[in-house]
């Protein structure tokens, strides 16, 4: 199953008008919070950064980064939530409107690049390649992809039909001589029945 533009625009339009409150109180990933913990802020790029939750937690922290989302309606609850947090917050985040399906970073410019549970509408290797050539040498990518089947039994999960990262594609996609994999690992999500995240970070060399 892919979501185009459109899709996920009304996803997103539909879910602000009818939970807009919660949508905006919403926790950071926490893998995301365990990453960047132990990374000295400077520069991130979030790519599918939807409402924004993890860009402005990384603001809040220091970091300077970039919020890719092709959905407007995202973007502007995720700019009008940090207006509310204040310039010195705001004022670090760039929100751009462009398609992860060809959209390219700065060529080894983030200390940071994460992108959690994009639907890839094009080709996963080509995607986390093209993602990576963001990162800058000595900065770290994180993937996060929803797995559309659970791997220990087989069966469907919340993202049955979707096409997001997994490991073995991230792994097999990066230059093992020009990464290092922190975590190359299927996590089972906290709450029983909601399936299994693949999770990959890597490490630039310099
Ligand atoms: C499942 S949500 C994840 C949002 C956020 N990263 C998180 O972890 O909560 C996927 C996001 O990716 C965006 N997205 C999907 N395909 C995209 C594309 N081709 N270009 C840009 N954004 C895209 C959607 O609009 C949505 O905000």
């Amino acid at each position: 199953m892919t979501m185009d533009r459109g899709a996920w625009e009304d996803r997103w339009s539909q879910a602000l008008r009818e939970h807009g409150d919660r949508i905006a109180t919403m926790p950071p990933n926490a893998m995301l919070r365990g990453v960047a913990t132990e990374l000295r802020p400077a520069r991130a790029l979030d790519a599918g950064c939807g409402h924004g939750a993890e860009t402005l937690w990384l603001a809040a922290r220091g970091w300077t980064v970039t919020a890719v989302d092709f959905a407007a309606a995202a973007l502007a609850h995720a700019r009008s939530t940090a207006e509310t947090l204040g310039t010195d917050i705001a004022d670090r985040v760039e929100w751009v409107e462009a398609d992860l399906t060809t959209w390219t970073p700065r060529p080894e410019y983030y200390d940071l690049v994460a992108c959690l549970y994009l639907h890839v509408a094009g080709s996963v290797p080509e995607t986390v390649q093209r993602l990576a050539t963001g990162v800058a040498p000595g900065g770290t990518l994180l993937l996060v992809g929803h797995r559309p089947i659970d791997p220990a039994t087989g069966a469907t999960t919340p993202a049955a039909g979707q096409v997001q990262v997994s490991v073995d594609e991230a792994v097999a996609a990066l230059d093992a001589s020009r990464w290092t994999f922190d975590i190359a690992e299927d996590r089972p999500r906290a709450a029983a029945g909601t399936g299994v995240d693949a999770v990959i970070c890597a490490r630039r060399r310099r």
